[in-house]
């Protein structure tokens, strides 16, 4: 099939390059003419496991391309899935800008039967929205073209985004004509599995499942952030808390790691976009506001814990480790490591980060006052504490004895609880995790 995902970023270029994979012919379009253009070089934007392979093999066979012709893109595509930016608004609202832009372009330019997919994280009637403005569009050029709008809300996780599209826990469409129902069976066919269906629903349901998924697995973080400073003023520990809860099969145990809090594009803004929807149907949204009130004071509870040891930050030199929102990604959209290296910095303490993938996307957010180490142990010379603030593996095994040699202070500060404290206190170091 002849697909086209409107933006090339960690959801359309991930989807389009597997679409691809499958034997699909693919185009990413993208407003960002140097992102395309790098993109038809092979250069990647993002580091996304096994995502450089896959887009290479791809242009190669010729099934994969990137353009920002939005014009030629849209007339050839049978299906466009629309895959941009939904950012917070000030108010938590998401801005749909970008995702009207897409559907008006659609409007403005098909001249041929289409599925448009809303692989984006919309709010609730977007779908209707969408239809609406693509119906507008397609009246003003005086075109009597049928389509079909589609929820189909995307569910990888970036760090694993490749392995998640390829072998999904579930596909989620949500769709109201049989035709469009009929043709994305088929698409998805070679990836949907008897324990991994395809679930066809409305388009309401879909995009509040979306939504629905996020905040609930944002709920469980920070319920478990909250109980973790219980366990910090009750001489408890959080890990032990959590693997006696795991073992209830009711509960599970995914999602249940205190931290320094969640990060990322997605769980900090739909868990106040489902806040906002709540409340714009007159309906109190204390729940979602508190898991958000939370994850904040989880994010800025590490500086102050940090001053137990040091209590003045003016000119020591604090390391950190990991400044994306989590391993395995260079994304440091609401990163805890952003808020913790503001925090430092206005106590005037001398930052050196270092992060095995994201230190070009902090570089541009932190132009002065934090010096980027090119490796771990370049990062804690002359330091005067560490904190670990994302869980790459390169981390949990590191030479403690150089560490100690490189450090002027010996305190560890663990924001993501990657270590047993007795072991770190056994080899001379302060060690403070959270939540034990
Ligand atoms: N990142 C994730 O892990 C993830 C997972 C599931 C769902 N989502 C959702 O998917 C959506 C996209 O997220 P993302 O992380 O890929 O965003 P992103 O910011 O990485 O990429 C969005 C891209 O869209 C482009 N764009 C914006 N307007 C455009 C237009 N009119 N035409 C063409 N291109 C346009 C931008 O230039 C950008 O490259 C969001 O709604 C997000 O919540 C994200």
């Amino acid at each position: 099939m002849k697909l086209l995902c409107i933006g090339s970023g960690y959801v359309g270029l991930v989807s389009g390059t597997c679409f691809a994979d499958l034997g699909n012919e693919v185009v990413c379009l993208d407003i960002d003419e140097k992102k395309i253009e790098s993109l038809s070089r092979g250069i990647i934007p993002i580091y996304e496991p096994g995502l450089k392979e896959l887009v290479d093999r791809n242009i190669k066979l010729g099934r994969l391309r990137f353009t920002s012709d939005s014009e030629k893109a849209i007339r050839e595509a049978d299906i466009i899935f629309i895959c941009v930016g939904t950012p917070p608004k000030p108010n938590g609202e998401a801005d749909m800008s970008f995702t009207y832009a897409a559907a008006e372009n659609i409007g403005r330019f098909m001249g041929s039967y289409k599925i448009i997919a809303n692989k984006s994280t919309v709010p609730v009637g977007t779908a209707e929205k969408v239809r609406k403005i693509i119906s507008e569009e397609l009246r003003k050029g005086k075109k009597n073209i049928e389509f079909d709008v589609v929820s189909n809300p995307e569910f990888l996780r970036e760090g694993a985004a490749v392995k998640d599209f390829q072998n999904p826990d579930r596909i989620i469409i949500g769709v109201s004509s049989d035709k469009a129902r009929d043709i994305l069976a088929r698409l998805y066919k070679p990836i949907s599995r008897a324990d991994k269906p395809i679930v066809f629903t409305t388009e309401k349901n879909a995009e509040l499942i979306k939504y629905a998924s996020n905040a609930m697995l944002a709920t469980r973080i920070s319920f478990m952030n909250e109980l973790s400073q219980l366990c910090e003023e009750m001489g408890a520990d959080i890990k032990a808390i959590a693997r006696g809860m795991a073992l209830d099969t009711r509960i599970g145990p995914r999602f249940l790691q205190a931290g320094c809090g969640y990060g990322g594009s997605c769980f900090p803004k739909d868990v106040k976009a489902l806040g906002q929807m709540l409340e714009q149907h007159g309906l109190t949204s204390n729940l979602m506001r508190t898991v958000d009130y939370i994850n904040e004071r989880q994010k800025r509870s590490l500086v102050p814990k940090l001053k137990k040891f040091l209590p003045k930050l003016d000119g020591k030199i604090i390391a950190i480790w990991g400044l994306s929102f989590k391993p395995r990604t260079d994304d440091i959209r609401e990163s805890p490591a952003l808020t913790v290296i503001d925090q430092l910095l206005k106590e005037d303490a001398q930052v050196r980060a270092y992060d095995p993938e994201a230190t070009e996307n902090a570089k541009q957010l932190f132009k002065k006052g934090v010096f980027f180490a090119n490796n771990s142990y370049e990062a804690l010379e002359g330091a005067d504490a560490l904190i670990i603030l994302t869980e790459w593996d390169e981390f949990r095994e590191p030479d403690f004895a150089r560490m100690k040699k490189l450090m002027k202070q010996h305190i560890i500060l663990d924001g993501r609880n990657i270590y047993e404290p007795a072991d770190i206190e056994k080899l001379g170091f302060n060690y403070k995790g959270v939540g034990r």
